[in-house]
């Protein structure tokens, strides 16, 4: 096992390095899945007639890769590098944090050949069956075991609010994933849901909301409040802010998963509660994004030459921006028109590939010459095309789905002046045909930057010039 040294303290870095480079790996894998989606959608024959490479099959395939195989390995990693350093400790238990690796990964793998072959449970971001979810609570419960060990072994008093965020994601995803695949077996490979009728969609929707709040979220802003920090080497702007933040929105996620059934058959009250809770949300959100921006205070200069930099503070201006669409699509009004229509999918990218994407960028970039006893990443030029491609990318991607998805929203909805629809289903999807050419552009580019980084995260770790002496010390944050 490879440690790393610094402030006297020997930390575990090998997991940290493996969950990184695995990151990299899946984040292309699974934007290259996006990319055949995206493009079976504009030409339907790329399913080559077959059930394996169908767009039913392969679309829960990317969403299971970029989010948890992506995202997943970007959050072990960092949560790993982070509480170690901010704790002044090595991770409680080794052997642990190793087996949370390999059993993430072959999750992973499991999930690559299942859903290909059909098996799921149908239910949206939880569709591994049901052998899967019991190596994932594994893995998870393990994880925490390790995460709040660390914590609670740390050698400084105070738990730096990075911690907060990754603690209360990981407690949250085993909450939800517990709770939402509780599930009859009925043979290998096959089972029911515990609930029925619309308790299964209400949990279903408490879990999926969540695991946007939790998962794609409150994670992320653990990674947002350690690395936008050191990478700009300013102090949060507020600690207090980032308290209030925390709690608020915690709270508040919990509440706002019926957004996603609006005029369904769940208690108008339920739907109702759902909206509310989503606007309130638009207050800790912005809280947050407000705080990482102001984090930039005396530092602005440095998004000129530093594209790492760029990367954390782009993906706080698409957070904003997904957490100011999120609430006023959840207005039950706004949600008549924009429900079953690409504005869905064009908000979800805002905040996967703005957000997610971009402050999962700039943490890796930020980590991997570290864990590779790198001055730097071997290309920054490379870092700032991937920049600049990603960047054009989420634009032709979101634009594009933003009028496709209006468009066919009104166009569902248009009637004539004898009642009768102005326009078939057929003739909807027919307009939205250019749009999603621009989509496909749009993956593409972002495709290209990945692959961009991939490239240039091997050269970083293979390259044999060792420059660790030149990093700056990698202080705990206090
Ligand atoms: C090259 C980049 C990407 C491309 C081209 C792409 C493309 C697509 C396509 C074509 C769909 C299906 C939309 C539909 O059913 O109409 C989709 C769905 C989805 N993608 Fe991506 N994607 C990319 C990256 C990502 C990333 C990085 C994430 C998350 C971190 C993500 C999360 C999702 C989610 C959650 C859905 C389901 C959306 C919904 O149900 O409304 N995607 N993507
Ligand atoms: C204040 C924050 C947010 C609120 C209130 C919110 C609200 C909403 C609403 C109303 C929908 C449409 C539901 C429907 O009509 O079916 C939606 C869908 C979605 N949002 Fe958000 N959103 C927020 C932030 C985000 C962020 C930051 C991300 C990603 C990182 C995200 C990811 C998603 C996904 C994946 C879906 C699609 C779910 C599906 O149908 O498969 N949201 N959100």
């Amino acid at each position: 096992m490879q440690y790393s040294n610094t402030h006297a303290t020997t930390y575990n870095d090998t997991v940290v390095r493996q969950f990184s480079i695995m990151a990299v790996v899946w984040g292309v894998v699974g934007m290259l899945v996006g990319v055949i989606i995206a493009a079976q959608l504009v030409w339907p024959e790329l399913n080559f007639g077959l059930p394996w490479t169908s767009f039913g099959r392969l679309r829960p395939l990317h969403t299971n890769a970029v989010i948890f195989a992506f995202g997943g390995c970007t959050l072990f990693a960092t949560s790993y590098y982070v509480v170690q350093r901010t704790c002044h400790v090595s991770l409680f238990c080794n052997k642990l944090a190793s087996f949370t690796f390999w059993g993430w990964q072959v999750v992973i793998l499991a999930a690559a050949i299942s859903l290909p072959l059909g098996y799921t449970t149908g239910k949206e971001y939880a569709e591994l069956e049901w052998p899967i979810d019991i190596l994932i609570a594994l893995v998870w419960i393990s994880y925490a075991i390790v995460f709040f060990g660390t914590i609670g072994t740390r050698k400084v008093k105070h738990i730096y609010v990075a911690n907060w965020f990754f603690g209360a994601f990981i407690l949250a995803v085993a909450l939800l994933h517990i709770v939402n695949s509780a599930e009859i077996p009925v043979g290998f490979m096959k089972s029911y849901s515990a609930y029925a009728g619309v308790q299964d969609a209400m949990v279903q929707w408490w879990y999926g909301h969540n695991a946007v709040g939790f998962f794609l979220t409150a994670g992320f802003l653990g990674i947002m409040y350690y690395f936008v920090p050191k990478q700009a080497e300013r102090p949060v702007y507020s600690y207090s802010l980032s308290i209030v933040h925390f709690w608020a929105l915690i709270f508040t996620y919990m509440w706002a998963g019926p957004h996603h059934l609006h005029y369904t058959a769940l208690p108008d009250w339920t739907q109702s509660l759902g909206m509310v809770f989503s606007l309130i949300l638009l207050a800790p959100s912005w809280g947050g994004m407000i705080n990482g921006m102001m984090t930039m205070s005396g530092a602005w200069h440095k998004l000129r030459t530093d594209p790492i930099l760029r990367f954390m503070i782009v993906s706080l201006s698409f957070y904003g921006m997904s957490t100011f669409e999120g609430p006023m699509m959840a207005i039950k009004t706004v949600n008549s028109l924009s429900h079953y229509t690409d504005w869905t999918v064009g908000h979800v990218h805002s905040g996967a590939l703005g957000w997610v994407g971009f402050v999962s960028m700039g943490a890796l970039y930020y980590l991997v010459p570290r864990l590779f006893g790198k001055k730097q990443m071997h290309s920054i030029k490379a870092i700032e095309l991937h920049f600049w491609l990603a960047t054009v990318g989420i634009v032709l991607y979101i634009a594009a789905l933003w009028i496709a998805g209006v468009m066919e929203g009104l166009m569902w909805r248009a009637i004539n002046a004898d009642g009768t629809l102005a326009y078939t289903f057929v003739e909807s999807v027919k307009a939205k045909q250019p749009y999603y050419m621009i989509r496909l552009l749009g993956g593409v580019l972002y495709l290209s930057g990945m692959l961009i980084m991939l490239w240039n995260v091997f050269k970083t770790a293979t390259n044999c010039k060792p420059a660790l002496a030149s990093i700056p010390p990698v202080a705990a944050h206090t």
